[in-house]
């Protein structure tokens, strides 16, 4: 796409984030099914939900636009996928293999945690209010789901991994 204004801008990371919201919707109950911890899998199934809810927000931006979709694709959640599919052929045990997805998704929302701070900030320079609503939404819970996922891996180190060390935090 011809990215000439701040709103043109905007809409390319709009369709950035959403290609990488569809494949991460896509991902989230690949990553459950590895995973040996409920509490790990009920966390990225819950997600998977709410990043359905964050498809639809962004939708609703490009209403709000009344833009059209542009087919922009985001590599980083290709590579993101990627990284998974390569750990998966060095064939790890289920404990490793927990331990990696939850540090894969806790990447993943770090991305997403990115994208939207940006996405938010340039919504209230050009003075899109629901826009900025909605928006705000997907980052609290992107927020909220790395601060789950970074627990779950600590928690689950500690219990899994022989001699693990308590942190102290
Ligand atoms: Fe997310």
């Amino acid at each position: 796409m011809d990215v000439q204004t701040i709103r043109d801008l905007f809409l390319h990371d709009l369709g950035d984030i959403y290609d990488a919201e569809r494949k991460i919707a896509k991902m989230l109950p690949i990553l459950a099914s590895e995973v040996i911890d409920n509490p790990s899998r009920e966390a990225l199934q819950e997600h998977e939900r709410e990043t359905l809810q964050q498809i639809a927000n962004l939708e609703r931006c490009f209403q709000i636009l009344n833009a059209r979709m542009p087919n922009t694709t985001c590599p980083v959640a290709d590579a993101l996928q990627k990284e998974h599919d390569n750990f998966l052929k060095e064939g790890p045990p289920q404990v490793l293999l927990t331990l990696f997805n939850l540090g894969a998704a806790a990447k993943t929302e770090h991305y997403e945690i990115a994208c939207y701070r940006g996405l938010v900030a340039k919504a209230k320079l050009m003075g899109e209010e629901e826009c900025y609503r909605l928006l705000e939404e997907n980052l609290r819970q992107e927020e909220e789901m790395a601060q789950r996922v970074e627990r779950l891996e600590q928690q689950f180190g500690q219990q899994h991994i022989p001699h693990a060390q308590q942190a102290d935090r």
